[in-house]
Order: structure tokens, then sequence, then C-alpha cells
């Protein structure tokens, strides 16, 4: 899709969206108000951070692997650490809201699906040392480096699967028995997209989180998230442009809410 479809959808978004005011569910109000909408800087975000920089001043060319939707960028065999790093990750801003959604509900079980780089795997493996987290690349260039920077940092409650998606989810989940944590970031096709929030289903409890990367990237996304929205086991849906937050919990009413941070 592109850049000014992109630009539309978030002028749109900006119009339909809120802040605190307009939000009636006590729920979504703390959450948005001691999550979401927070500033907080960690003293070991600066290690991670450094990482990232390393990363986006490593000319080197790796070969890519294209398991999913591609990127914005187009197909490409060989492509320039600084370029994944400039163009893949989640923000240091995006990449901080993760840790601190993961630091408040001290989800047990986590999912990552695509680690690239492992910059977000990071975040996540400090905001819940004691929690259990898988995090599954197809890509073995980025997974050589992914790994290398776990060790670097000492960061040991990470489990890293080196294959698909395909291969690596279900066998997951099935390991856990109950996951509570998902981020999906990896192969923003609808059909795949579907297929994995599908699968997981059977492994939610009423605390589960499941977080969408990129929902507004493609039409194919927007259309995925249309339809995660209307599934019938969602209870609550927080839109935040650049990814959608999913909750399961009983006794609330299913609402969807926009909401601006
Ligand atoms: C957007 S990047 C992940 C970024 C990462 N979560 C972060 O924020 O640092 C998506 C990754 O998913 C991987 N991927 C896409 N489709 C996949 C598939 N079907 N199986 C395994 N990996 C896949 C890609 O190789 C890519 O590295």
């Amino acid at each position: 899709m592109g850049k000014w479809q992109q630009i539309i959808d978030y002028i749109h978004f900006i119009g339909r969206s809120n802040n605190s005011h307009g939000i009636h569910s006590p729920f979504v109000f703390n959450l948005y108000n001691e999550v979401l909408n927070v500033k907080k800087e960690y003293y070991f975000f600066g290690p991670i951070e450094s990482l990232r920089a390393s990363y986006l001043n490593n000319h080197e060319e790796i070969d890519m692997v294209d398991l999913g939707a591609g990127s914005a960028l187009g197909a490409a065999s060989k492509r320039k650490i600084s370029k994944v790093a400039a163009t893949s990750l989640q923000s240091s801003k995006n990449a901080a809201l993760l840790f601190r959604l993961v630091d408040y509900f001290q989800p047990k079980n986590i999912i990552e699906l695509g680690t690239s780089l492992g910059i977000t795997t990071c975040y996540l493996a400090k905001a819940a040392k004691k929690s259990n987290i898988v995090s599954i690349e197809g890509n073995p260039a980025l997974a050589s480096i992914a790994t290398q920077g776990f060790q670097k940092l000492a960061i040991q409650n990470i489990t890293f699967k080196s294959g698909s998606f395909d291969t690596h989810f279900l066998p997951s989940l099935n390991e856990f028995k109950q996951v509570d944590f998902i981020l999906f970031d990896g192969n923003h096709r609808l059909e795949p997209t579907m297929q994995y929030f599908e699968q997981s289903l059977p492994f939610i409890n009423e605390n589960t989180v499941f977080i969408f990367d990129d929902i507004y990237w493609s039409n194919e996304m927007k259309q995925a998230w249309q339809q995660i929205k209307g599934n019938s086991q969602v209870s609550v849906t927080i839109d935040l442009f650049d990814m959608g937050l999913v909750f399961f919990r009983k006794g609330q009413k299913k609402q969807d809410f926009l909401l601006r941070v």
C-alpha cells in the first residue's frame, strides 16, 4: 500500500481517535493512564538501544529470505543490517510501550512472531524476567544476529526458534498449553494473520493479550484487523494506529477503542 494511503488513514485515525477523555471503560482508562500514555525510561533500555545503534551503523549485507509479506521496500535478496534496523524493527517508542504492557500484565507465556534483529524481544524479556518467551524468526542471517545480541545482553529467558512460523508456532502453543501474550509481528497478510489468530484461540485465557503490529500496513492487514475485532471471543480492542491490542476479558462489554498515545 502506498505512503499516501497510510497518510490518509492516519488523518482519519486522528479524526476518530480519543485521548483519556473519551474512555468510559475503567479497564481501558487505567490502561491508558498507567501504561499506554506514559513516558518512562528504565536503565536497561540503554544497552538495548546501544545494540540497536550498532545495527544502524553496520552496513554489512546479509541474505534476505522472504517468508512473509515482504517489505515495503520491495523484494531484495541482500540487505544491509543498517537498512533492516532502520525499517523492520519496532521504534524505541513502541518497543518501550510493549515493555510497559508486559511489565503491567506480567504474562507468563509469551510468543513473538518475527524476531528480526531481536531488539523488541530484548524489551519483552526485560519486562518479564521470570516469563517464558518464545521468539520465532525464519531468516537464518537475522536469527544468527539476534541470538548473538541476546548473549551480548546476557538475556536468558528467551527460547529462540529459527525457522518458519508454520513450523514453530503451533508446537510452541502446544508446549505452553496456555498463552498469555502474543506479538504478531511478521507475515503481514490476511490469510496467515487470520490463521495465526485462529490457531491461538484454543490457548487463550481471559487475561491473554494479543498485539497485532502494522494494522494499517496494507488493505489485507486492515481487513484482518476488522475480522479480529468482530470475533465473538474478543471483548475489547484498542487501535493505536501503529498496532492493535486485543483482549478477551470476560464480563467486559464488547468495545473497540481508537486511542492516541
Ligand atoms: C517486522 S519484522 C519483526 C520485528 C521485530 N519484532 C522487532 O520489532 O524488532 C518481521 C520478521 O518476521 C520474519 N518472518 C516473516 N514471515 C515469517 C514466517 N512465515 N516465518 C518466520 N519468520 C517470518 C521476517 O523474516 C522478519 O524478520
